[in-house]
């Protein structure tokens, strides 16, 4: 699936980015150094912003388009920071038989959000996940901790005004 990149604001701190420097000073010139390197910047950032694709790019020696190319390839990297409001639908198999797809489109519409996106203000994200264990209720989703499952999209509107 495409990964969207939203325009939250970015809002990273000095000491992040000495953390992320001695990151990549340390593995850079190791073979293969990218995905552990993106690994740990998702691990000090909690997601991988196109600031940070750059950081890393320019320190790296190597162009963006390169971080970007992995960073969108691998569905282990979060381009966005998780909304206030954090929602994943389960794609796995068991869910996207049971209709899955549809609740995704509901969320959207009702939201405006597309999916692998968080909204300018930070209030909702909307993820789509693989099989979280839950198969027996399929469809699935989460909406932080919470597990919602055997849902119809007719059930998407009064789930979401919980959290208005
Ligand atoms: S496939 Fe959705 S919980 Fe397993």
């Amino acid at each position: 699936m495409k990964k969207a990149l939203t325009t939250v604001m970015f809002r990273g701190t000095k000491a992040q980015e000495e953390k992320l420097y001695a990151v990549i000073d340390e593995l850079k010139d190791t073979p293969g150094a990218l995905m552990p390197i993106l690994q740990q910047a998702q691990e000090i950032y909690g997601y991988l912003p196109l600031e940070v694709q750059r950081m890393i790019a320019l320190r790296m020696g190597i162009s963006v388009e390169e971080v970007y190319g992995v960073s969108t390839f691998y569905s282990q990297f979060v381009l966005n920071p998780k909304g206030e409001v954090a929602i994943a639908v389960c794609l796995g198999t068991a869910c996207y038989v049971k209709g899955s797809g549809a609740l995704l489109d509901k969320i959207t519409e009702i939201l405006g959000l597309p999916v692998c996106s968080t909204s300018p203000d930070g209030k909702y994200s909307l993820e789509a996940t693989r099989c979280i264990g839950a198969c027996g209720l399929a469809p699935v989703l989460t909406i932080n901790n919470e597990v919602y499952g055997r849902l119809v999209p007719a059930d998407m509107p009064a789930i979401l005004d919980k959290y208005k």
